[in-house]
């Protein structure tokens, strides 16, 4: 989920990261271009990948009901017969006619200048592999199942669409002043974790969470974790965890409320937050500050 490294461009070498990581990403990154994009090998999959994939996708779209957002609910069709491994260029074209996004095959992980430049050109790149059938509960890095089941659908929501936009502009920008650690806590507890607010109860539209086969529930219904209105500032205080399900989650009330609350430019928002941190420190997850307000479930 988080995508960083050293280098912007491709050469051959899978690019470092930090996170979990005490090996490489796995994938072979001396097919992909410059950019990082790679054309998907659809044959190399094998009956036990794509039953892999139906296996994943049918345990995860029965539990969407009461848990998922509707946008996602209605958007997931949008993935075509769940039984193997979509190919990409079918549901790009679909998406493409719906928002003017499409998505692109990568070998795995791409360095965060890279993504960036994606995004901000409406496309979402899409790791090609799927995990072992020992990973079918967890795994480390992000594959094919939690790109497009967990990514996809919402890029056929405009507002939401956007957003990732704006966010991938908002990328290139934070690298060139040095708050792309700052940014990716935004993607991480929105575009990857995030909740959001209903008429009919709190509902998930982060791929972290509607891709996770416990944490789709433990989010939204579990009485254990923080939940809290979006913030901006407070939210780019805050840590997160990689290694567990999230002690904290962020609520918004709409993809629009997060569309215009993050539009303006953040210069001025990354040098008020660089001065809180300096003054009161980071929020670790699942503390909660006087007087916030929480969602209770
Ligand atoms: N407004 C942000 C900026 O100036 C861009 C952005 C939009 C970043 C949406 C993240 C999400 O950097
Ligand atoms: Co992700």
């Amino acid at each position: 989920m988080d995508r960083h490294s050293a280098k912007g461009v491709n050469e051959g070498v899978a690019p470092v990261t930090y996170g979990t990581g005490d090996r490489p990403p796995r994938g072979n990154y001396a097919r992909a271009g410059a950019d990082y994009t790679c054309v998907q090998d659809h044959g190399q999959y094998t009956e036990a990948d794509h039953d892999t994939y139906r296996r994943l996708y049918a345990r995860q779209l029965q539990q969407l009901p009461g848990l998922a957002c509707d946008e996602f609910i209605t958007a997931v069709q949008q993935l075509g017969a769940p039984a193997r491994i979509p190919r990409f260029d079918a549901i790009s074209e679909r998406l493409f006619r719906a928002t003017r996004w499409q998505i692109v095959c990568v070998p795995g992980l791409i360095p965060e200048e890279a993504f960036f430049a994606l995004l901000a050109a409406r496309k979402f790149p899409v790791t090609d592999w799927i995990r072992k059938p020992e990973e079918f509960d967890y795994v480390v890095e992000p594959d094919v199942f939690h790109d497009l089941f967990g990514h996809v659908p919402l890029l056929f929501d405009r507002t939401f669409a956007d957003y990732m936009q704006a966010y991938g502009a908002g990328g290139l920008k934070a690298s060139r002043l040095d708050a792309c650690e700052l940014l990716a806590r935004l993607y991480w507890y929105t575009v990857e974790f995030g909740l959001i607010a209903t008429p009919k109860g709190l509902r998930a539209y982060g791929a972290g969470i509607l891709s996770s086969a416990g944490e789709l529930r433990y989010s939204v219904a579990h009485p254990e974790p923080q939940r809290v209105a979006f913030d901006l500032q407070r939210l780019m205080r805050s840590r997160y965890r990689i290694d567990t399900y999230q002690a904290t989650y962020f609520v918004i009330d709409s993809f629009r409320q997060l569309f215009d609350t993050t539009a303006p430019d953040f210069t001025p928002v990354y040098a008020r937050v660089r001065e809180t941190i300096a003054d009161s420190g980071e929020i670790e997850a699942g503390v909660v500050l006087p007087g916030e307000l929480r969602f209770t479930v």
